[in-house]
């Protein structure tokens, strides 16, 4: 497996990357600095996640005012469901390169195919009765249009989309093809037909949520009561983490590379940041790969599926239609 996916113009994705959703600004900034210490040099953030300035001061200390360096990252970051509207890209954007304190930006996604409404200084505004205050109007092949519109500045390399399903992805594609599409996957909601779908499109896949989003599956499991396994416990990836002498979490982005995808796993703790790019030094048997693939529980293996923004199932571009 290649290190890392070639893009457009030659640029190099690497295919583990360094996840920074949930991760507070305190904790961030030397995660970071271990992160690239530890090898990383892709770094995938947010407008939603609020450290994009954290995140920025990190790679900035390291870039030092080297173009080389700089030209070393590949740093991503996402326009929020607020500035989901054509006339607001632009805006959204610049907010976010003046957090990240950078000259220009590798790859710029569409966070979600759906929408909230502009509210400056709120990314989740809601209503009285608790739910998310939807712009159910989203014009998607629009605001799609206003991101490829981006490129032109120089200021983005790159753009693509993330959380959108397979129609989303086609209609996207008939205007342009997206440089990469970032979905939840992981061992327990494998996407197979999805990423194939991409792959025939020719776009690189990046799997969120890697290592199952304990932060996240906990929580909701308390709101929501459902169970969520936790991946890095399930018997199948015990044993074989302990045939090939490497840990549960090397097991399952191991896994994911070999099924073509690239991962961004998220970790704070310097130990387990070098772990998780650790993975090049081994390979799962086709029989390892057979018992994995047999755990896919499909979409009810998903975690992230923003039940936590209440009410947003009704807006039209909402991707995980129920069956
Ligand atoms: P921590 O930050 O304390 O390491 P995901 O990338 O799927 O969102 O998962 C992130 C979660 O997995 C975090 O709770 C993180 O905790 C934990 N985690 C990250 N790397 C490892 C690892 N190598 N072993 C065990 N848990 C890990």
């Amino acid at each position: 497996i290649p290190e890392s996916f070639v893009l457009s113009g030659g640029d190099l994705m690497p295919r583990i990357g360094f996840g920074t959703w949930q991760a507070s600004d305190d904790v961030l900034e030397p995660a970071v600095a271990a992160a690239l210490g530890a090898g990383y040099r892709h770094f995938d953030s947010a407008r939603a996640y609020e450290n994009e300035a954290a995140l920025g001061r990190a790679l900035n200390r390291w870039i030092n005012n080297d173009p080389k360096k700089r030209k070393e990252l590949f740093v991503v970051t996402k326009l929020p469901p607020g500035g989901n509207r054509p006339d607001l890209v632009a805006e959204y954007f610049n907010a976010s390169m003046s957090d990240l304190g950078l000259d220009y930006l590798d790859l710029y996604l569409l966070h979600t195919p759906f929408a909230f409404e502009h509210v400056p200084g709120d990314l989740h505004p809601m209503n009285p009765d608790g739910t998310i205050r939807a712009d159910l109007t989203t014009d998607l092949i629009g605001v799609w249009k206003a991101l490829l519109k981006l490129k032109e500045s120089g200021r983005v390399r790159h753009v693509g989309v993330s959380n959108v399903n397979e129609e989303q992805l086609q209609r996207l594609c008939a205007v342009e093809k997206p440089a990469c599409l970032q979905v939840e996957v992981h061992l327990l909601c494998q996407q197979r037909a999805l990423i194939a779908a991409a792959n025939k499109l020719g776009i690189p896949v990046v799997a969120y949520s890697p290592l199952g989003s304990k932060a996240l599956a906990d929580a909701l499991a308390a709101k929501t009561g459902r169970e969520y396994p936790d991946l890095l416990q399930l018997p199948a990836v015990l044993k074989i983490a302990k045939t090939h002498g490497k840990t549960p979490a090397q097991v399952l982005l191991r896994h994911l590379l070999q099924s073509g995808v690239a991962a961004i796993p998220k970790s704070t703790n310097p130990e387990r940041i070098k772990q998780n790019i650790s993975v090049w030094d081994f390979k799962l048997s086709d029989e390892e790969m057979s018992e994995l693939r047999a755990l896919d529980r499909g979409q009810e293996g998903r975690i992230c599926d923003f039940s936590f923004f209440k009410g947003i199932e009704k807006h039209p571009e909402f991707p995980f239609k129920k069956s």
